[in-house]
């Protein structure tokens, strides 16, 4: 199979071998022979869908752009990436990091863009000097900077360093972040094209949905729509941890069966071991059983079809042995320590699943706890300002209702005597 994103060039993220290979190649195409909404029908065409995990159209998402240069527009490159279990925006800036400035330039060219930030989280140090590098790079070529490749196209790149919240991978809270301000998610409407930065319009997008585009420019629309599953077409970097015996980030098309993931390019499980649970794409979306994980294809409609989602395409893969009740309690506790607390039902909610979910695993649990835990879950969906809360009350919901048997066990195990602080209070860092 091609690679769009991470081929099998050695040093190809040097600007000297970028450019030997093609690189830029679909920049100087834009800029000299296509008009910039030719640009957004090629990336329509293309039926490219983000890759930050809700798989909107991007070249949609471009035409929602006011066509008015007047005033100031930005874009903002998303390379947050804190969900666990996702680890591929990394790849792209290690492996092909002037594919994505690349494709950074085309989408600003076609909005009219003058201004784009690379949000990178504050603790990906190592990734942030690397682009610090590479923008130099691509400075000091022309690719960036004023009057591009000797046109009337002038854009700058900047960077900015996250403080390290999961939250601020949500664009709304990405801009605020940007802004200065504390990481909260916006209401919405208006939406970033309407109104984004310092009110301005605005569009997100993530670090691998842009570099799908300088390959979509060179090659044309119609040849991305033909790679991959129809619907939801391309590659996808997934990136593969847990009981397997070679993780890693692997480049694949789109509707690719789980288990030739895992059978096929990833070695298997470790210790041959049954599968018993994986989660699809990154911690945020629901789990697969065994049972699911033997037919599905990874692609949007296939995941979607039984309530799960491909979300950034990070899979965790857990065998037999695993201790679903602390899986959980795991990731509950990620996403209550991450909750940015400005809706109730996100800021108390999360509380409340990560007590009962202790208690249930402290052999303190009832058989009511399950409903209650699902309750709560569903009492979050949709109440809140961003997605956070689906976040973490669909997994929770899901896991209980597909892995019952695993807390009903611990609920019926023998009682243990705990002093009530583990039940209840002192949870709030
Ligand atoms: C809580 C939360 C965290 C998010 N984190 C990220 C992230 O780290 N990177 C990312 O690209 N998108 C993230 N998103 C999705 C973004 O809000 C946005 O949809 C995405 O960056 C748009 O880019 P795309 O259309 O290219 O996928 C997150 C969403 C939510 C609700």
């Amino acid at each position: 199979m091609e690679k769009i994103i991470l081929k099998d060039i050695p040093d190809l993220h040097k600007i000297s071998v970028y450019e030997a290979n093609g690189g830029y190649k679909a920049l100087k195409k834009a800029l000299k022979k296509m008009t910039p909404s030719e640009v957004i029908e090629e990336v329509k065409k293309s039926n490219l869908r983000g890759r930050g995990g809700a798989c909107f159209p991007t070249g949609l998402k471009w035409s929602f752009m006011p066509k008015d240069n007047s005033k100031p527009k930005f874009l903002c490159c998303n390379g947050d990436e804190s969900e666990p279990g996702s680890f591929k925006d990394r790849e792209i800036f290690e492996k092909n990091p002037h594919q994505f400035i690349e494709g950074a330039l085309i989408a600003c060219y076609s909005m009219g863009i003058k201004t784009a930030y690379i949000y990178i989280r504050g603790e990906y140090y190592k990734w942030i000097k690397i682009m610090e590098k590479k923008l130099e790079e691509a400075y000091k070529k022309g690719y960036i900077g004023k009057n591009i490749l000797g046109t009337k196209f002038s854009t700058d790149i900047y960077i900015h360093k996250g403080a390290g919240a999961y939250i601020c991978g949500e664009e709304s809270a990405l801009m605020n972040s940007i802004e200065g301000k504390r990481g909260y998610p916006r209401v919405k409407p208006p939406y970033p094209p309407q109104y984004g930065l310092w009110g301005y319009p605005t569009t997100i997008n993530n670090i691998e949905t842009l570099a799908n585009v300088p390959e979509i420019i060179k090659r044309g629309g119609e040849w991305f729509a033909s790679i991959g599953e129809p619907k939801h077409p391309g590659t996808l970097l997934f990136g593969i941890s847990g009981h397997i015996n070679k993780p890693g980030v692997y480049e694949l098309e789109t509707g690719i069966p789980l288990m030739t993931i895992i059978n096929d390019y990833c070695g298997g499980i470790t210790e041959n071991k049954e599968l018993k649970m994986v989660i699809p794409g990154g911690t945020s979306m629901p789990p697969l059983t065994k049972e699911e994980c033997l037919t599905i294809k990874m692609d949007d409609a296939s995941l979607k079809a039984i309530g799960s989602s491909i979300g950034t395409a990070g899979i965790i893969v857990m065998n037999e042995d695993t201790d679903i009740v602390k899986v959980l309690i795991r990731i509950t506790q990620f996403y209550y320590h991450e909750s940015c607390g400005q809706c109730t039902p996100c800021r108390e909610g999360c509380g409340w699943l990560l007590r009962i979910l202790k208690r249930i695993d402290e052999g303190l649990g009832r058989m009511e706890d399950l409903e209650l835990l699902i309750n709560i879950s569903d009492n979050i969906t949709g109440k809140t300002i961003c997605a956070f809360g689906e976040a973490v009350a669909l997994p929770v919901k899901w896991t209980v209702i597909k892995f019952r048997k695993d807390f009903e066990k611990k609920i019926k195990s023998e009682k243990v005597f705990l002093p009530p602080k583990n039940i209840v209070h002192g949870l709030r860092h």
